[in-house]
């Protein structure tokens, strides 16, 4: 008998010290210094998943998940910037560095949607458009020297422009690395929404839009730069860094945003965002919303890309690596292991519902963002 109660109180001491450690563990998880590389809106991979991937990106911020070390535009149109400012404002995160990409070869000659303009002009934001805010390149950098050595995740979601101008870049007053090295130091994990695996060619559609800028009316000079910095980033990366590509084929199925109609203000800019692409772009909307190919990319950047309640894993049984060719087409090369992987879907849904509860979550610390 008192054997046995002593065995008990010994099994009750270990559990409750279990649960203590276990909570220890999750008190110190850190969260990931996580850096946004977005097209939002613009230029010739315009869409409004990157609304649904910043907003997101600002909720997993609020739940302590990540750390927002900067946002970055990866494409030419001047408001663009401004969109990015609304959202963070809205989420009380205007101290997060902006930048955007000052390179010659983009244009804007092929208009933004018309949630841009929208957002912009009717909500409060310190940035209004790209002069405001430093290139891309300096704002990379400055984040990336200040931070700990392998702890950045870059979560690319657009063009690889400003990667590919950070990849090559040199020292600076931020860092006495070059960007390769830079990047070699302190990343690591890109996650690059780029491609289509196993392969782009022979495609319905050709090349994924990301890896090639050449929809949506881009002209040819864009499209040639989009396409050259995809190839360069991916063929300059550090092989110590792990890319783990999600692809188009992934995020397609997977769709969000429709929840925000009802579970979200009416003054909501996330909201207004989706409810303007769902009015003026009907053929892109379906049940459940737009396509989540950037939200997706957000979540497992945060999360791991295998994290139980994302509804992807990585692929393990394809060793290779990614190779990128003229015109933005893509293919994987079996070969020897490499830090390069891409990620599979087991269930859009599972998916869909971790994307739409963050969109749902309401601002921790809002400022007093109103409609003006
Ligand atoms: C950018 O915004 C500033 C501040 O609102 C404005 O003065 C400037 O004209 C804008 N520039 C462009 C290119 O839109
Ligand atoms: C993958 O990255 C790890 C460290 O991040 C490195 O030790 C390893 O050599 C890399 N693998 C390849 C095949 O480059």
């Amino acid at each position: 008998m008192s054997n046995d109660s002593s065995n008990i109180v010994a099994k009750n001491t270990m559990h409750a010290l279990l649960l203590v450690l276990a909570l220890v563990a999750l008190a110190v998880a850190r969260p990931v210094h996580l850096i946004v590389d977005t097209d939002i809106g613009g230029g010739g991979c315009q869409d409004v998943d990157d609304i649904a991937a910043v907003c997101i990106a600002n909720a997993l911020a609020d739940n302590g998940e990540a750390e927002l070390l900067a946002i970055v535009q990866n494409t030419a149109p001047p408001p663009c910037a401004g969109v990015i400012s609304v959202l963070n404002h809205w989420y009380g995160r205007d101290d997060v560095p902006l930048g955007a990409y000052k390179g010659t070869g983009l244009t804007h000659s092929n208009p933004p949607l018309s949630f841009v303009d929208d957002l912009v002009a009717n909500y409060p934001s310190p940035v209004k458009n790209s002069s405001q805010v430093p290139d891309a390149v300096s704002i990379y950098r400055q984040a990336l020297a200040a931070a700990p050595d392998a702890s950045v995740a870059i979560s690319s979601i657009g063009l690889l422009t400003n990667l590919e101008n950070l990849l090559r870049s040199g020292p600076d007053q931020y860092s006495a690395l070059s960007g390769v090295d830079l990047v070699a130091q302190k990343v690591f994990l890109l996650v690059a929404m780029a491609g289509k695996y196993p392969t782009s060619n022979g495609g319905a559609n050709g090349a994924e839009c990301n890896m090639c800028g050449c929809y949506n009316g881009a002209d040819a000079t864009s499209a040639q730069t989009a396409a050259s910095s995809s190839i360069y980033v991916f063929s300059h990366m550090a092989p110590t860094v792990k890319v783990l590509f999600s692809g188009g084929e992934v995020g397609v199925e997977i769709r969000t945003g429709a929840v925000l109609e009802t579970c979200a203000e009416a003054n909501n800019p996330c909201r207004r965002a989706f409810m303007d692409f769902k009015r003026d772009n009907p053929g892109g909307w379906a049940k459940g919303g737009r396509s989540s190919w950037d939200p997706l990319t957000i979540l497992v950047a945060v999360r791991g890309a295998s994290a139980a309640g994302n509804g992807v894993t990585e692929c393990d049984d394809c060793d290779g690596t990614n190779s990128v060719t003229e015109g933005g087409n893509n293919h994987w090369v079996a070969g020897p292991p490499s830090n390069q992987t891409y990620l599979i879907l087991h269930d859009a849904n599972v998916a869909a519902k971790a994307i739409d509860t963050l969109l749902c979550q309401r601002p921790r610390q809002q400022a007093a963002a109103v409609l003006s």
